[in-house]
């Protein structure tokens, strides 16, 4: 599996298990299976409520805990110094294990001290709670003001991304920060396989559309995509992904789809321009 590497120490596996909205035995079930095909990045939150469920997973599965990146999040109303504390120990306790591999906030807080929660983060980093940290859902002011306002040592961000959606500037930032970007909702919940573009490239490489949209995202550097399967045949599929061999004139093709269908804005989301 292609790995992906940060200069301040992440190392994640480019294709992750998604697991939302999975929950209790189908979760369980999902992932101990995604781990006998070979995956090794697993995504949850505890807004998700199935962090037991992947911890049982975890302890039903012959894969040894250090072989799996195992990235969690805290809810955006957990985000002062004690709930977060709290949040993670309780993600811990749930997933069985000491120490995640990657820790996210999940969404930005409302009315929050930004400046204390982002100590409080790199806090739980420093006493080994969270291998890396990052955040998920930032805009690029906010995520500028948490790198170079406040030094926050971040790895890695996560926000939506996929053929219909463009991320060129979070991406850019990225790259020049040293920051991985994980990609999600990356099959657009089925609409990157229905466009015709996507249909045409598959069937030009005798492939499915779910892997040009997936390898689309991977062949872009620092990108990591999260897809979430159930059955046995898309997460195979979805793993598969890599050997697909996208050209030029697919990638043209790709680039001609609209950027701007965001699938993934609550109420509570950031003005995604700030
Ligand atoms: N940070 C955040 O705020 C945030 C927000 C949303 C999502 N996420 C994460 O991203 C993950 C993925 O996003 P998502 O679930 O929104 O959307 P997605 O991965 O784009 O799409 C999931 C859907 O695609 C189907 N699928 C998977 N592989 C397929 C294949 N090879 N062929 C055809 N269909 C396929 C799945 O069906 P089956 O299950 O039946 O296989 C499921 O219905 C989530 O599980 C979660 O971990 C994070």
């Amino acid at each position: 599996m292609q790995r992906l590497t940060t200069r301040n120490g992440l190392n994640l596996p480019a294709i992750g298990l998604g697991t939302w909205p999975m929950t209790g035995t189908e979760c369980t079930q999902a992932v101990r299976q995604a781990l006998e095909l070979g995956y090794r990045h697993i995504d949850t939150a505890t807004a998700y409520a199935n962090e037991a469920a992947v911890g049982q997973a975890l302890r039903d599965s012959e894969v040894p805990r250090e072989q799996i990146h195992l990235t969690t999040k805290v809810w955006w109303d957990r985000l002062a110094p004690k709930a977060m504390r709290q949040s993670l120990e309780d993600s811990l306790r749930a997933l069985g294990t000491e120490q995640v591999d990657l820790f996210h906030i999940h969404w930005p807080g409302q009315d929050w001290d930004l400046a204390r929660s982002i100590e409080t983060l790199v806090a739980l980093r420093d006493e080994g709670k969270a291998r890396s940290i990052g955040v998920a859902n930032f805009p690029l002011g906010l995520l500028r003001q948490v790198v170079e306002t406040l030094g926050a040592p971040l790895s890695a961000i996560q926000v939506e991304y996929h053929v219909l959606l463009g991320q060129p500037a979070l991406l850019d930032y990225a790259r020049r920060h040293d920051l991985l970007l994980t990609a999600y909702t990356p099959l657009a919940r089925g609409q990157a396989a229905a466009q015709p573009v996507i249909q045409t490239i598959a069937d030009k490489h005798g492939v499915l559309p779910s892997q040009v949209a997936l390898k689309w995202l991977l062949d872009q550097d620092g990108v990591a995509v999260i897809p979430k399967a159930s059955s046995r045949d898309n997460q195979l599929a979805n793993l598969a992904a890599l050997n697909v061999q996208l050209d030029d004139q697919d990638r043209l093709a790709i680039a001609s789809l609209p950027k701007d269908q965001r699938l993934v804005s609550p109420a509570f989301a950031p003005d995604w321009d700030s």
